[in-house]
C-alpha cells in the first residue's frame, strides 16, 4: 500500500524535483506517491513542477492555519514532507502528524537552527562560525521550530574561499541525495519514530572520509549504502 505523501513547499522545489527523480528511479520499488504540492506562495516553483507532473498544486490561504489541515485530509495523506517550507506549520497539524513529517535543513541541527535561520542566512552564518564541517539534515517536525528528532544527517566540508552560494551548492546537492532516501525509508517503514527515539536512522561513514566528492554516483552509493542496514 503505497503511503500518500503531501509535500509543502514555499520556493523553487529543487528538493521536491529530487523526490520526484526518486520516486521515478524506483519505479514499483518506491513506497510512496506524491498526491498533493501545497504552497503559501502563489509564484512557487515547486507548485509549477507539481502541475508538469499532473500533482494538485494547491496555493494555502494566508492566515487560514485551519486550511492545511483540511487540505491534508481531503487528500488522505499519510505523510508531509516539507521540503523548503518557510511558514510554521499548525500546531493541530504537526500533532496529528507526528512521526509522519519530515523537514530538510541546510545545517547539522541543532547547529545554525531555529527562526529565521534558512538560506543563505544558515551558510552566512556557517562562515562566520569558521566551522570547517557543516551539513544536511532530515528531522522529523514537531510543535518547535527545528528541534524535532533527527532523522537522518550527512556531513559537508567546508572549503576555503567558500561563500555562501558555493556552500549552498554543495549542501543542496547532499540534501537532494539524502531526504529523497529518508522519505523512501520513512514511507517503507524501515526509518519511524519511537517517542523520541528515531528507529532505521542512517550512519554517515566514520572520520574524515565522509564522501561529499563532485561525483554524484559515489555521493549518492554512500548514502544509499548508510541507508541499507547490513
Ligand atoms: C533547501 O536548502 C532546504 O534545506 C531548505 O530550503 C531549501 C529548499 O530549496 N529547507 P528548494 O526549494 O527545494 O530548491
Amino acid at each position: 500500500m503505497s503511503a500518500r505523501i503531501a509535500v509543502l513547499a514555499s520556493g523553487g522545489g529543487s528538493n521536491l524535483q529530487a523526490l520526484l527523480d526518486h520516486f521515478d528511479r524506483l519505479g514499483g520499488r518506491r513506497a510512496g506517491d506524491i498526491v498533493l504540492v501545497a504552497s503559501d506562495r502563489r509564484a512557487a516553483g515547486a507548485l509549477e513542477r507539481a502541475r508538469a507532473r499532473g500533482i494538485e498544486a494547491s496555493v494555502l490561504p494566508r492566515g487560514d492555519d485551519a486550511a492545511l489541515g483540511a487540505l491534508l485530509r481531503e487528500h488522505g495523506a499519510d505523510l508531509v514532507v516539507l521540503a523548503g517550507y518557510l511558514r510554521m506549520v499548525p500546531e493541530a497539524v504537526t500533532r496529528r502528524f507526528e512521526g509522519r513529517m519530515l523537514n530538510v535543513h541546510p545545517s547539522l541541527l541543532p547547529a545554525f537552527g531555529g527562526p529565521g535561520m534558512y538560506g543563505a542566512r544558515v551558510h552566512e552564518a556557517v562562515l562566520a562560525a569558521g566551522v570547517r564541517v557543516t551539513g544536511a539534515t532530515v528531522h522529523f517536525v514537531d510543535e518547535r521550530y527545528d528541534e524535532g528528532a533527527i532523522a537522518a544527517q550527512w556531513p559537508v566540508p567546508v572549503a576555503d574561499g567558500d561563500t555562501a552560494s558555493s556552500l549552498a551548492a554543495r549542501v543542496l546537492r547532499v540534501e537532494h541525495a539524502l531526504f529523497p532516501r529518508a522519505v523512501q525509508a520513512l514511507a517503507s517503514g524501515t526509518l519511524r519514530l519511537e517517542g523520541r527515539r528515531v528507529v532505521g536512522a542512517p550512519s554517515p561513514p566514520r572520520g574524515a572520509s565522509f564522501v561529499t566528492t563532485d561525483d554524484d554516483a559515489a555521493l549518492t552509493a554512500a548514502i544509499d549504502a548508510a541507508f541499507s542496514p547490513t
